[in-house]
């Protein structure tokens, strides 16, 4: 009989070995991340609806004192590559288009490994590199590729012609190597608090875990895999990235056509979701009513459940909802 799977992070070894397999592909370009000096305790940034706004209700963080902020891989990566608050601390194209302007493509999220459609990708011109990052820019999608588990119940197979970036059908990158590649947004590193999974196939999350400890393995996972580090990330580094997520909240706070979200005891806004107490099975009061209005509730994925918050900007607005 086939061995149980004891964890759903029996995901992991693969994954993290296929990305530094990808290693073989160079990369043309090498530069660090674009950083401020200072996350403030209470920052707004506007988006097409109004503003949204961050709370940090510790205080503000100096980013060269947090190992979120920092490179700690082979690639200049860091979290903040690919969580930025401007963004609700994901990606959106728009901005991740204006970073491929801006530094011609060479902006450490432009790296082979993931970023690209297939880490075999020709990036030797800028319009290559174009094509090559075009779900990147286009739709804010990064490469995860997964095994299929030994112990899987079903098969994985392309039908002929039917793989547009050659990645699944390629025989170093794809199913001949047992790596399926699928392309995700990134989710939000806020309002972590009120998660109910980790990842959107609930990936990193355990049985017996807690948050705190689903969180420290998908930081650990994160640097080995988008990162490409050699080593995992010290144990006190994990936990500053962990109790940075866990300390910031984000919200919508100013709405162009209802405009203050906090006016007359409204609860919109971060800090007054920063109070709001949560446990599985309950939603917090503010995030019933703007998930409501924000769009009809649907449940994320088979993994998650409708005890979420979706909170207006911060909403991942992938094909996936
Ligand atoms: C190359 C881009 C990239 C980098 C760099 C990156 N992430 Fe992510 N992150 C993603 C993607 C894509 C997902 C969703 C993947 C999935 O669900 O399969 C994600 C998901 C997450 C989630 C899950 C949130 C939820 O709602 O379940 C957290 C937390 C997170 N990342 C934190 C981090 C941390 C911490 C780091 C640095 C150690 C990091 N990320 C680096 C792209 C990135």
């Amino acid at each position: 009989m086939a061995p149980e799977a004891t964890s759903t992070r029996d995901f992991a070894p693969a994954m993290i070995d296929h990305m530094h397999k990808m290693r073989r592909y160079k990369d043309p370009d090498h530069g660090t991340q674009p950083t401020p000096r200072i996350i403030d305790r209470f920052r707004v940034d506007l988006d097409p609806k109004g503003a949204i706004a961050s709370f940090q209700p510790n205080g503000a963080t100096i980013t060269s004192n947090n190992a979120f902020f920092k490179d700690m891989g082979t690639n200049g990566r860091t979290c903040f590559t690919c969580h930025q608050p401007q963004s609700g601390w994901t990606i959106t194209p728009g901005d991740v288009a204006e970073r491929f302007e801006r530094s011609a493509g060479k902006d450490p999220i432009f790296r082979l490994v993931d970023g690209a459609t297939c880490p075999n990708d020709d990036v030797s011109t800028l319009r290559a590199k174009r094509r090559a990052y075009k779900l990147l820019i286009d739709k804010g999608l990064v490469r995860i590729g997964l095994a299929v588990p030994a112990t899987a119940e079903f098969k994985v197979e392309v039908k002929p012609g039917d793989d547009p970036y050659g990645c699944n059908t390629n025989p170093e990158t794809g199913l001949a190597v047992g790596i399926v590649s699928t392309y995700r947004r990134p989710l939000p590193s806020t309002n972590v608090g009120f998660l109910s999974t980790v990842m959107w196939d609930g990936r990193e999350s355990t049985p017996t875990g807690t948050l705190e400890s689903d969180l420290t393995n998908q930081a650990r996972d994160a640097t080995l895999g988008h990162a490409q580090a050699a080593a995992s990330p010290t144990d006190a580094q994990l936990a500053e990235i962990v109790a940075f997520q866990k300390g910031i909240f984000t919200a919508q706070i100013f709405d162009k056509t209802a405009k203050f979200l906090t006016d007359d005891n409204a609860k919109g806004g971060p800090s007054a979701l920063s109070t709001q107490p949560f446990f599985l099975g309950s939603m917090p009061e503010s995030v019933t009513s703007m998930a409501t209005m924000a769009r009809p509730w649907r449940a994320r994925s088979s993994s998650r459940t409708s005890t979420l918050p979706t909170i207006g900007a911060v909403t991942t607005t992938s094909a996936a909802w």
